[in-house]
């Protein structure tokens, strides 16, 4: 993986996962406005992130750190793990984005039709399709301006203008979304306020819209209006791709959260709605 605090798309590789996938919450609607003003519920087809019986034992220990954890989360949806200091929230996002390998379970992607049923097999979740951002990670930054921040992990041999062009539309797009582009691409990311920061380390990992993107207490160690603007940018965020997040920031995360479960110590993971 790269040195620097973010996965970069290209810097990840881990081994394949498969197995077979259950629709436990999977979001078989979504909402249309007709003529008239009312809201109806139509099916349609949507895919289904899902992490069966997954089990973490890593060389060494004596304990699993991960016992049989299973959740699923719908595309574009937003979800919250929280739970005691030690559970296991880290490890089990570490396993997600392939940095380390379950010792037991899948982690696939489901495509589901329109009556719910299975659409294909169930894909591996690549690495190359997610995104992480770990916790401060601006501490990682290690370019002197922006743009060399945000391009680190891309390719270095010669690319084709088409492909070039295509980077760099990339690029604004995920600038924009994170509300980066009105930033000068020379600007020392270290010299960025606090919420900036944590924009930066949002756009790298957009650049590839990932299948689901972690973020690890995006909330941490950030000043009020730092943290207001991050759950404000989520928020928009969270119509573009599926989110996944662990914090101890639930009442500010609280507006945006789909579904939640909790760590229990000892690594086993349940659906809890946040304790307020
Ligand atoms: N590779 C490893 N080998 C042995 N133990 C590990 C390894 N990785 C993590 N641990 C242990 O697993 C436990 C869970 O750690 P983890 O960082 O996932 O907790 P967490 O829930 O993210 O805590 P926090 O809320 O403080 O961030 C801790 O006791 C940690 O020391
Ligand atoms: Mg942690």
């Amino acid at each position: 993986m790269a040195s620097s605090a973010f996965a970069s798309p290209w810097s990840l590789r881990s081994p394949k996962l498969q197995g077979q996938a259950s629709p436990t919450a999977a979001k078989s609607s979504s909402r249309l406005r007709f003529r008239g003003g009312g809201l109806r519920r139509i099916r349609c087809d949507h895919s289904c992130f899902e992490v069966k019986s997954v089990g973490y034992h890593p060389p060494g220990t004596q304990f699993n750190l991960l016992k049989d954890v299973s959740f699923s989360l719908p595309e574009k949806s937003f979800g919250l793990i929280f739970g005691q200091s030690g559970s296991g929230k880290t490890t089990l996002l570490q396993l997600l984005a392939g940095l380390n390998k379950p010792t037991s379970g899948s982690i696939i992607i489901q495509r589901y039709g329109d009556s719910g049923e299975h659409k294909g097999p169930p894909e591996h979740l690549s690495p190359e399709k997610v995104g992480i951002v770990f916790q401060f990670p601006e501490r990682y930054f290690i370019a002197d301006n922006v743009l060399d921040e945000i391009t680190f992990g891309w390719p270095r041999q010669k690319v084709s203008t088409q492909s070039k062009k295509q980077l760099a539309f990339k690029l604004q797009r995920a600038f924009n979304w994170v509300g980066l582009d009105r930033i000068s691409l020379d600007k020392d990311p270290h010299s960025l306020s606090g919420g900036y920061k944590r924009r930066l380390a949002l756009a790298i990992q957009l650049v590839e819209v990932p299948d689901l993107l972690i973020l690890d207490e995006p909330l941490a160690g950030l000043d009020w209006k730092a943290r207001t603007d991050v759950v404000k940018l989520l928020k928009h965020l969270k119509r573009e791709v599926t989110i996944l997040v662990v914090s101890h920031d639930l009442r500010e995360l609280a507006s945006l959260v789909d579904q939640s479960w909790r760590m229990e110590m000892g690594g086993t993971l349940r659906e809890d709605s946040l304790p307020f």
